[in-house]
């Protein structure tokens, strides 16, 4: 793919917003902002805004609309999605979430409808049982705050996978999200590649790499229908 509109939901989020940038720093996709608030865009690539290669839609995942009319909406003429959209607040995370599994389905749902093919699910590393991450996560902030987000991630890379042939996908699994690489740690290249981090992984990526692997997918550098772990 090298053109044509990609529409990313999540896109006041971190993640969303710097795929959104790149998107229009380094190809020629147009760009919707698929936002619950519209007004938390205002102002963003402004020089853009006025071309007419980006523009922000209201939409809310888990309110499709009737016959998810709204996502169809949202997604009139596009050529790709990008699924950014996530939980923030670590106990609304506990609490357990649909978001992956409704607000993802719905999306799945309403793509088909739209005729949109191509998508980019931004998920976890976290779905994996990984023996080689800290106990500490293994065994506390695994199973007591984030099993619930994962079993929805789960159940969305399922759907996903289940889209096949039809729709082009790749799933990206990032680890913990950094805003910048820590101290010290800048140079350092993003590990990618499918299933378990390399023994001596950080266990951390920033927020700028997953955005570069998922505008990479969308071009097509990467191979469809897989699951890629990101971490430094
Ligand atoms: N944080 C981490 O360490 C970590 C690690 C691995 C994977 N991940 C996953 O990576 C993805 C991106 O994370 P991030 O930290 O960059 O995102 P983020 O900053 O937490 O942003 C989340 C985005 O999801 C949107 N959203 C939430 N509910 C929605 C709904 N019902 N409909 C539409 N949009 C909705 C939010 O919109 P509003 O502005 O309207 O709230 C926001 O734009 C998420 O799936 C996250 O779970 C995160």
């Amino acid at each position: 793919m090298d053109g044509g509109t990609v529409v990313v939901f999540g896109a006041t989020g971190g993640t969303g917003r710097l795929t959104m940038e790149r998107l229009l720093a380094t190809t020629r996709f147009n760009v919707v902002g698929a936002v619950r608030r519209p007004d938390a865009l205002a102002g963003f690539a402004p020089e853009h805004a006025a071309s007419g290669r980006f523009r922000a839609v209201a939409c809310d995942l888990m309110d499709p609309g009737p016959g998810d009319a709204r996502l169809i909406a949202a997604l009139d003429g596009a050529a790709a999605a990008v699924f950014a959209a996530g939980v923030a607040d670590v106990w609304a995370a506990r609490r357990g979430t649909t978001l992956y599994s409704e607000g993802g389905g719905a999306l799945l749902r309403a793509m088909r409808a739209a005729g949109v093919r191509v998508l980019v699910a931004v998920t976890s590393d976290g779905v994996l049982d990984d023996p080689a991450k800290p106990a500490v996560y293994r065994w506390l902030v695994k199973p007591l705050l984030l099993r619930r987000v994962y079993e929805d991630m789960v159940a969305l890379e399922q759907a996903i996978a289940a889209a096949s042939p039809w729709l082009k996908w790749a799933i990206v699994r990032p680890s913990r999200l950094l805003d910048a690489p820590p101290a010290g740690a800048a140079a350092r290249q993003p590990w990618i590649g499918e299933g378990l981090m390399p023994p001596g992984s950080g266990g951390w990526v920033a927020r700028g790499d997953v955005a570069a692997l998922i505008v990479a997918c969308l071009e097509g550098q990467a191979r469809w229908g897989r699951a890629l772990t990101i971490t430094c």
